[in-house]
């Protein structure tokens, strides 16, 4: 075995105290919307980090990144975090001095004795407790951040930190998503971002200086294998079990189960199960349930709930958007999730490759709220601008190395959804009939002029949904579509069909609507940050729009028009819709929710059934 040089240690102390000297702390006041309160950011250009099994025989390796703390505060109670963080600097400082001479007087006692292989293992002994005593050390005031596990580096333990997703229940299918990732949980604290990106200009040094592994909520993926059980019973001693299906990074270690041949109208239990690539035994296990539609017979009796627009940096509570457990408690049978499920270019850090684009998806949805959520619910997942590359995109686009195609890409990876078109259909009952628009992967750019070429859902799509709507014998019709149709939305605004540049669209499909179903046609949209109910003026189309997940995400309304508008509130909620059977009708009612689940507009109607 080597020896190392009396040198390496004295270059450890000094590489030790020369990048504690560089730690400068600063300190901003920024106002924390997701606290509601003043934050004091508090960042360090520098953290020191000591690895185990470093470059020279085992001894420990240094390497530096930068360090942000963020604590919601009072400027007094501020003034004092800084002191304490200087405090800390010097402690650092100290620390690291009497540790890396208590290793350098121990080193240089142990090499200078007889080499043998009782001294091999004497240092070795030497190395593992010097170590652990700086380790532990510098741990405890929080300058070192845990790596994995031997037994995670081995590729023995994965995890389902993003947990399980349901889509596109019919009433005999679903499909299960789930994947693996090498921690048990999201990334608490690691480096944090707030607010909005700052504007960049060419040359400017990238946003994010650090590897995406250590952002906060990141939830890095593992190469696994997975398998489902899945039955009738809730102890599910009926389960059907697949077979273990390999995940690997070319599928970003993500599994979609395609479920068949279930019963229509009833409660389904499900265990996700994840191992290690290398492992024979389930390392994780995620419960969850979903009820799948009625078959288009049976009377629709039930609720479901509409939501969009989910800011991370301003979702209301640290654990997620209130809406998730205030529509939970509403016992829907399922929810569409319209689309803005995260923001690539609004919520920092701005998304300039594919990997950042991924790690939007993991900090949103591990959030613990949204975990239980998905979970336990069946859900239809739409995609909007933000969350394919950004604001009022189209094919083609770029943000960094980042494309539009790959922001299609990572949609149809993050959303549980079959292959084929974003566009569909679903039949929940004797009573509804629900469509799913796509707004983004046909439209024409936005600067084009406007006419009979220029579209947002493109032929093929148009033609689908006029032709499945005229053949639904469904008494309740229902778009859910990522942007509105109605509106009224900003002037300035150019990207849907309630606005100026897609007046050729829009127009025609409105009086298409007025011409063959003008009694029981509603739209839900997505998209705008406050909650309405209008009524189109010329064509009668009514539509409602959700509002965004909280509060603090609501804005941007051209204000109340008592002409279209039946109801305006510019704050956040969701939408729930319940059907009722009543004799030979159908009772439907259209609640829009605050954040909490409260009523705060109500609208109902009756149909014959079949319309
Ligand atoms: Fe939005």
């Amino acid at each position: 075995m080597a020896r190392p040089r009396k040198q390496t240690f004295l270059g450890i102390l000094g590489q030790i105290v020369a990048e504690t000297m560089r730690v400068q702390p600063e300190r901003e006041a920024v106002w924390d919307v997701s606290e509601n309160r003043p934050t004091m950011r508090i960042r360090s250009n520098r953290r020191i980090m000591l690895s185990p099994g470093g470059a020279y025989n085992g001894f420990p390796s240094i390497s530096t990144a930068p360090l942000s703390i963020e604590i919601a505060t009072t400027e007094a109670e501020f003034n004092q975090a800084i002191a304490v963080n200087s405090c800390i600097a010097v402690w650092c400082l100290l620390h690291s001095l009497a540790a890396a001479a208590h290793l350098a007087l121990l080193g240089k006692f142990l090499m200078n004795r007889p080499s043998s292989d009782a001294n091999s293992l004497n240092r070795r002994a030497f190395i593992a407790g010097t170590s652990g005593l700086m380790l532990g050390s510098l741990g405890a005031q929080g300058v070192w951040l845990p790596t994995a596990t031997a037994e995670e580096e081995a590729g023995v333990q994965v995890f389902q930190a993003m947990g399980t997703r349901v889509g596109e229940v019919t009433d005999t299918t679903a499909i299960v998503w789930t994947r693996c990732t090498a921690v048990r949980t999201r990334l608490e604290g690691g480096v944090k971002f707030m607010g909005r990106p700052k504007p960049r200009m060419a040359g400017d040094p990238p946003e994010v200086t650090v590897p995406v592994e250590e952002l906060e909520g990141v939830c890095p993926g593992a190469p696994g294998k997975v398998r489902l059980r899945y039955g009738r019973k809730q102890d599910l001693s009926d389960a059907q079990i697949t077979d273990w299906v390999t995940v690997t990074e070319d599928g970003d270690f993500i599994q979609q189960f395609a479920l068949s041949g279930l019963e229509p109208n009833a409660t389904y239990y499900y265990e996700s199960q994840a191992t290690g690539a290398q492992a024979s035994t389930t390392t994780s296990l995620i419960r969850g349930q979903f009820e799948t539609a009625p078959s288009a017979k049976t009377p629709s009796d039930f609720r479901f709930c509409v939501m969009t627009c989910q800011g991370y940096h301003d979702r209301g509570h640290p654990d997620g958007h209130p809406i998730y457990p205030a529509m939970l408690a509403l016992r829907p049978k399922f929810t569409c999730l319209t689309g803005d499920l995260v923001y690539y270019d609004s919520n920092a850090p701005r998304a300039v490759t594919a990997r950042l684009a991924r790690y939007h998806w993991e900090r949103m949805f591990s959030l613990p709220r949204l975990l239980e959520f998905n979970r336990n619910m069946a859900t239809y997942w739409l995609k909007d601008d933000h969350d394919t590359l950004s604001d009022d995109a189209w094919p083609g686009m770029k943000a960094g190395e980042f494309t539009y195609a790959e922001g299609q890409e990572i949609f149809r990876q993050q959303a549980p959804l079959a292959d084929g078109p974003c566009y569909r259909t679903f039949r929940w009952g004797r009573d509804l009939q629900i469509w799913l628009t796509d707004s983004r992967d046909y439209r024409s750019p936005n600067r084009m002029p406007d006419g009979p070429e220029k579209t947002i859902w493109g032929d093929e799509q148009k033609a689908w949904f006029k032709r499945t709507v005229q053949e639904s014998d469904a008494t309740w019709k229902i778009l859910v579509s990522p942007n509105p149709l109605v509106g009224p939305d900003r002037p300035n605004k150019n990207d849907n069909h309630a606005n100026r540049g897609f007046t050729h669209e829009g127009d025609e499909i409105r009086r298409w609507l007025q011409t063959h179903v003008p009694n029981n046609f509603f739209v839900i949209c997505g998209d705008r940050h406050w909650q309405y109910h209008s009524v189109h003026p010329e064509t009668g189309v009514q539509e409602f729009s959700v509002g965004p997940a909280s509060d603090e995400h609501a804005g941007g309304t051209p204000g109340e028009d008592k002409s279209i508008h039946r109801f305006h509130r510019v704050k956040g909620g969701f939408l729930s819709v319940t059907l009722k059977p009543n004799s030979a009708k159908s009772d439907i009612v259209f609640r829009l929710h605050d954040v909490n689940g409260d009523v705060v507009y109500e609208y109902e109607r009756a149909a014959p059934v079949g319309g």
